[in-house]
């Protein structure tokens, strides 16, 4: 695209502790990494919309009142947000998109929700829209939602939107409302090891877990009518009143709950510095989400086993929605190829699969790029 109207980059992210604990208004703890997607964009004068994805290295094209899901495809992620606009009554025009980036993609880095807020972020300054950054989020969030079919939380919009060099988001998931923790790691740096799997699962199971937590509301609603979301249940009215009912939804319930009090824990280990106290909560967090809430794989189990009883390591869990992805390692600087190279050469003698890693460090969230012809390629 030779002279694009405006070009908005949004970041990837990881996610410190406090998974699957969005979408039952609870606290997570994530942060943008310094893996971004581009958006081009130039108004045209029709109502097609044209896309190009220089990772696919696809053309897609439709038009405005055309516009549907495409099962799969990585058009949904820039279209999906315009029905939300439309239905607003913003009026739009038709469009050419370039989507570049290089954030890996089924990494469990949240390409699509960085794609979801790219494009919104980009509209917005195009049409002059004046949506708040909270707005804009939601529009990602519903993208996913009803063109990806995956019910997500807020945490990777937020993340992406929100995103600042050197901090963590503590967020609450509840209120919005949200604290900046400072990421000081002195001589450790996060180290992320990608299974490179994505069994099919992922989303029908993300699905199935958020419903499995409504259930164990439900239940203990019956008898306690103020409890709104998992973030008003405690262990004990979980033992009065969902472990009688079914064990599964037990177990799933007690990890959210046990996880929300781990995130607070960690966010005081690091404002206090203490890496080693944080480390053992995010080991904590991996044990939980491979036994209890069982959303962990054979792959992500192994990469967690490889780095087990390494003094070097601190820390290291499963990340993300699961059933594959990334794992996140608190790992000494000066050891880490050593690591890398230990741990590739186990996992590929395993599973016969490559293992890719990723040494990130935490980047500022989406913006408009003012100098466009550094960061496109075509
Ligand atoms: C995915 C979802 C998020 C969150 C995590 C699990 O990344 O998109 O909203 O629920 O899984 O913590």
């Amino acid at each position: 695209m030779s002279d694009p109207d405006v070009v908005v980059q949004s970041p990837g992210r990881i996610n410190i502790i406090g998974e699957h604990t969005d979408y039952n208004e609870g606290f997570v703890l994530p942060a943008a990494i310094d893996k971004f997607v581009y958006i081009a964009i130039q108004k045209r004068e029709d109502q097609k919309l044209c896309l190009y994805s220089t990772e696919f290295n696809q053309h897609f094209e439709t038009e405005l009142e055309n516009l549907s899901s495409q099962k799969g495809h990585w058009s949904n992620y820039v279209l999906g947000v315009l029905p939300q606009l439309i239905k607003t009554g913003y009026s739009v025009s038709g469009l050419n998109v370039l989507i570049d980036g290089d954030i890996p993609i089924g990494a469990g880095l949240s390409s699509s929700a960085a794609v979801e807020c790219a494009a919104i972020f980009a509209l917005n300054e195009l049409f002059q829209l004046d949506l708040t950054k909270i707005e804009m989020i939601r529009i990602a969030q519903k993208a996913e939602h009803e063109f990806a079919g995956v019910l997500c939380g807020i945490m990777d919009m937020f993340a992406s939107v929100y995103g600042k060099k050197d901090y963590a988001i503590c967020l609450d998931c509840r209120s919005l409302s949200y604290q900046y923790i400072p990421m000081t790691l002195h001589d450790h740096k996060l180290v992320l090891f990608n299974t490179n799997v994505k069994h099919n699962l992922a989303s029908s199971a993300y699905n199935e877990r958020r419903q499995q937590c409504e259930q164990g509301v439900a239940w203990v609603k019956e008898h306690r009518p103020g409890v709104q979301t998992l973030r008003d249940v405690t262990i004990p009215m979980l033992d009065q009143y969902v472990l009688p009912k079914d064990e599964v939804v037990y177990r799933r319930c007690k990890y959210v709950i046990e996880e929300n009090m781990r995130l607070l824990m960690a966010c005081e280990d690091l404002n206090q510095k203490n890496l080693l106290s944080l480390g053992r909560k995010m080991s904590a967090t991996h044990e939980g989400l491979s036994k209890d809430y069982e959303v962990s794989c054979a792959e992500l189990d192994l990469l967690i086993q490889l780095v087990k009883n390494n003094s070097n390591v601190l820390g290291a869990r499963m990340m993300g929605g699961g059933f594959g992805g990334c794992t996140i390692n608190l790992v000494k600087e000066n050891a880490i190829e050593q690591l890398v190279n230990k741990v590739s050469k186990n996992y590929l003698k395993q599973t016969g699969l490559e293992c890719s890693h990723y040494v990130v460090s935490i980047a500022n969230g989406t913006s408009v790029v003012e100098n466009h012809s550094e960061v496109l390629q075509s």
